[in-house]
């Protein structure tokens, strides 16, 4: 088990990462100084998984649990889920101390996050991630919203965990699909920002790919680190913290432009293949580097050609999605491996250049 301190001020909190945290929950909520009657807000996949474990564990070591129940996916993730959840909670007479553990992948952990947030002002939270995405990213820097009809993630609110525990062992039960899906934002955090991470990538995504136990452990323990160290100097996203976008200006426009059909980490890798071609473009990155991005991107089983969506649609997303300045729009560029920047120089034609001639 390792664990890692976020230091913010009285809002710090302990990241717990280990195999079968589920089965010693209690005690690391006891270490959290959480109190012992809770309330689990999680989804059908994941109670039918791994309910029995978190219930044997809590029960047995006396805490009083409800257990809240969300359909599956990302259209669960409304005001209107969360009114449901809020009329639960008042059902069940929660009390202002009573901590939300949420226990899924991203949508549960934005959602019930939310919910934690805005319920009575603020309930203690506590982010159990059981995807790969959820383990490296959501569930670490304290984002939590939720999704209306056309506004995607712009309803929320920065509301920092009292604890993080990730259990590596959930990841056993994880499709293959959403399992490439977090390695896009793994790759995200080699590049922006750690040369030896992208090094150790390339040797060992065979390995990581077959869920390799230390290889998984070392990936995860190292995503957390960066992205911790990340927030902690910019928590509120004022700044630093807008590298983590790096693949997702272009990623967000495929996945509206696809309708949501592409993956998150699908869209991100194809993002961030387009910010490397443009910094190439703009002889601020070299080919070679590039390449090397490609084939890591390949080996995580992540697409590298656009799928069938024209370089209009995607253009006409973008720009729906992003505010233009004087024609341009905001990008994370890589520099090299290990190493980006945020520009203002990205112009609309350089944009439509890329997407235009992409798979070429
Ligand atoms: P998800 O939560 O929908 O999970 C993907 C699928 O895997 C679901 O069907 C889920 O039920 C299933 N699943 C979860 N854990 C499992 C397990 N251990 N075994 C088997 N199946 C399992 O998707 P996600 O990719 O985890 O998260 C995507 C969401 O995260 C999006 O809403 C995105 O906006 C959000 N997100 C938030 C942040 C943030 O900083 N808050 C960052 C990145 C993404
Ligand atoms: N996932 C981006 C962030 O947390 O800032």
């Amino acid at each position: 088990m390792r664990k890692l301190k976020l230091k913010l001020g009285i809002h710090s909190y302990e990241i717990v990462v280990g195999w079968n945290l589920l089965q010693q929950l209690a005690r690391l909520l006891d270490e959290a100084g959480l109190r012992h009657e809770i309330v689990i807000i999680t989804n059908p996949v994941i109670e039918r998984l791994y309910g029995d474990a978190l219930n044997q564990n809590l029960i047995h070591e006396g805490f009083k649990l409800s257990t809240l129940l969300v359909p599956d996916g990302e259209a669960q993730k409304t005001l209107a889920a969360a009114e449901q959840l809020y009329q639960k909670l008042a059902d069940l007479r929660v009390e202002r101390s009573t901590p939300i553990l949420a226990v899924g992948g991203g949508v549960i952990g934005d959602l019930a996050g939310f919910v934690a947030a805005t319920y009575m002002r603020g309930l203690p939270l506590v982010q159990i991630p059981t995807t790969l995405l959820a383990q490296v990213d959501s569930s670490v820097g304290g984002k939590v919203a939720v999704d209306s009809a056309t506004i995607k993630n712009k309803i929320g609110a920065f509301y920092q965990p009292k604890l993080v525990a990730t259990d590596i062992a959930t990841l056993q039960t994880l499709p293959a699909v959403e399992f490439s899906n977090g390695l896009a934002e793994v790759i995200k955090y080699a590049v922006i920002i750690d040369k030896f991470f992208f090094t150790y990538l390339e040797e060992n995504m065979e390995k990581l790919r077959a869920r390799d136990e230390s290889c998984l452990e070392e990936v995860i323990f190292r995503s957390v680190k960066i992205k911790a160290g990340i927030v902690e100097k910019d928590e509120k996203d004022t700044g630093l913290r807008n590298i983590l976008n790096f693949g997702h200006t272009i990623g967000h426009a495929v996945e509206s432009a696809s309708d949501f059909k592409i993956r998150h980490g699908e869209a991100v890798a194809l993002g961030m293949l387009a910010a490397g071609k443009m910094s190439l473009k703009l002889g601020l990155f070299n080919e070679e580097e590039l390449n090397r991005m490609k084939v890591l991107i390949q080996m995580a089983e992540l697409p590298a050609r656009m799928p069938d969506l024209s370089f209009a649609q995607v253009l006409q997303a973008l720009t729906h999605d992003k505010k233009i300045h004087n024609g341009r729009i905001r990008f994370v560029l890589p520099k090299s491996i290990g190493e980006a920047f945020i520009s203002d120089e990205v112009s609309l034609s350089l944009v439509e250049e890329v997407l235009s001639n992409w798979n070429e």
